[in-house]
């Protein structure tokens, strides 16, 4: 028997000529507005300041796509007090009027879906599919918190004769987000969303490469009718303002997204009691993956190749649930090696407006660096099966692939979010579990078998929070896949899943005696 099924939104079906040619029409209409400066939202009002940033084309460098506000510590100060203040009315708007919100945000991506998708594809090189699968995403995240509030709203009922016991949830607070570059609207949307319509007053922090596009996710908010100090918009740099605020005493809760590293500093940052501050915060850190597919000797070979390449090489890697590890049995290694080469040498690497491109580029100038000089380290651990080439113009990086690569070579666990593969052979079954458990991660993972008896043994070993049997392991879709991983993976209930509100809220229990 099924649940009901939550009603996810499709995503534009390219097939159909119109919608490509709407598509391409976004993007030339969104690179006439490039070039604007983009202040942060305090109190109700966009501010000015004194510093700004380039947030740059990573196809193409020379194209500022818009300029970046930062928050002063000053202005980070101003907007939490605005939150404080806008925090008691906001705690008593009916969940109804908060959902509403969501819902009319949710109204708006939907009517702007292809010019979101525009400005992903310019200003952080996602290839127009995924772009647009992202934007399907953020909807489906306001829709399905608006109705997860409305179901929790309802509380619990536990009276006995002579005595009432109402379980319900009230907001935390002030609640701040910092958010990654890779998925610039779908998680700063998910994370912010949740925070409001569980009714805390909200400051969102993106990340600087990318935060034109979380410009335009608050723009949104506003016209859907958030009102002022509830949300604010605080770009700023992580490791002065967005640290400021992880510290301050009237901030309740934080809710990353990001890498291990941030995550972990955060995590530390925020047990710190502060002078004057009444509560212990709560953290929800989400962070990277070293996430590993097991191909076995009964896997269809065709679905395998396929499912690799994607998750390998979708977003040049840049996802958190990306494969980097591909886990072989030997019997089969010699087979399945050479078709997942010539698999990936098909694919086409180039700008990211370009319909055929599949990988585009990588972030910026320093994850080129940093990807470049893993690929310099795995030349030295393990051989080089494949190195493509990649246009000169921007932050290109052709997909490359790693085999006879050892489960402890630095190429095989440390989180590389780029465009590289790395191939492990293992003699049997149980020894590809262990090499898959044997990272300190544990987000995703994926197996290709029709054994059941490995099936079975993968469900009940494979330590990931989100484990894929026979398809690719990136593209968690709200509510279906509900998302996120453990040990260093992250700590925090899954995105788009049933527990997700509860850490927005604090459970409260009343007895009366009657
Ligand atoms: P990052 O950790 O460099 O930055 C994330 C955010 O933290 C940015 O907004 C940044 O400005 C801010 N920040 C940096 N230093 C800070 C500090 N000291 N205090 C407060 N804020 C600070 O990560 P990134 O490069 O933007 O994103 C890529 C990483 O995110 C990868 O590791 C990826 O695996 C991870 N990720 C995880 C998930 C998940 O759901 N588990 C999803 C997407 C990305
Ligand atoms: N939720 C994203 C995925 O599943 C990270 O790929």
């Amino acid at each position: 028997e099924f649940t009901k099924a939550f009603p996810n939104v499709a995503d534009t079906d390219y097939s159909d000529k119109e919608e490509r040619e709407r598509s391409q029409q976004a993007i030339q209409t969104v690179r006439q507005q490039i070039g604007k400066t983009y202040s942060p939202l305090i109190n109700g009002e966009y501010i000015t300041t004194t510093q700004t940033i380039d947030s740059v084309n990573p196809s193409n460098p020379s194209e500022i796509v818009g300029k970046i506000g930062l928050l002063s510590v000053e202005q980070a100060e101003q907007a939490i007090l605005a939150a404080k203040a806008a925090f008691p009315a906001w705690r008593k708007t009916p969940v109804r009027q908060r959902a509403g919100v969501l819902r009319k945000a949710a109204e708006i991506m939907e009517k702007r879906r292809h010019e979101l998708t525009a400005w992903m594809v310019l200003e952080t090189g996602k290839p127009v599919r995924e772009g647009d699968a992202e934007v399907s995403e953020a909807i489906d995240f306001c829709r399905y918190y608006a109705d997860e509030m409305e179901r929790l709203e309802q509380g619990y009922n536990y009276d006995i004769p002579g005595e009432t016991n109402r379980y319900n949830y009230q907001p935390r607070g002030v609640s701040l987000i910092i958010s990654p570059w890779n998925f610039p609207l779908a998680i700063p949307t998910g994370m912010t969303v949740a925070s409001l319509v569980a009714g805390n007053c909200t400051l969102l922090k993106p990340a600087e490469v990318s935060s034109v596009i979380a410009a335009k996710l608050a723009e949104i908010l506003v016209e859907a009718g958030i009102p002022k100090g509830v949300f604010q918009f605080v770009p700023g740099k992580g490791s002065s303002v967005g640290a400021y605020m992880v510290k301050h005493p009237d901030v309740h809760m934080i809710t990353f997204t990001g890498s291990q590293e941030v995550g972990c500093r955060i995590y530390a940052d925020a047990a710190i009691l502060q002078p004057g501050q009444k509560h212990l915060k709560r953290v929800i850190a989400e962070m990277g993956g070293k996430n590993a597919v097991i191909v076995d000797e009964s896997a269809d070979l065709d679905q395998a190749v396929a499912g690799v390449v994607q998750s390998a090489f979708g977003y040049s890697g840049q996802k958190c649930s990306a494969c980097s590890r591909v886990i072989v049995l030997e019997s089969i290694y010699d087979v399945f090696v050479p078709r997942l080469v010539e698999a990936t040498r098909s694919l086409n690497v180039g700008a990211a407006e370009d319909p055929s491109t599949k990988v585009g580029p990588v972030i910026d100038a320093n994850a080129h660096k940093r990807i470049l000089e893993y690929i310099e380290k795995g030349r030295q651990e393990a051989n080089l099966a494949l190195q493509m080439s990649a246009p000169s113009n921007g932050y290109f990086i052709g997909p490359t692939i790693f085999t006879e690569v050892s489960p402890t070579a630095t190429i095989a666990q440390e989180e590389i979010f780029g465009p590289v593969l790395s191939v492990i052979k293992v003699k049997d079954f149980e020894e590809a579990i262990k090499v898959a458990n044997g990272t300190n991660f544990a987000l995703t993972g994926g197996l290709y078998s029709r054994t059941p008896s490995h099936i079975q043994k993968a469900q009940d070993e494979f330590e990931v929070g989100n484990l894929y049997i026979n398809r690719g392991i990136t593209g968690a879709i709200v509510s279906r896949q509900p998302f996120g991983g453990f040990k260093l993976s992250g700590v925090g209930s899954k995105a788009g899943g049933p527990d997700y509100l509860l850490q927005f809220l604090e459970p409260r229990a009343v007895t009366e005696n009657i």
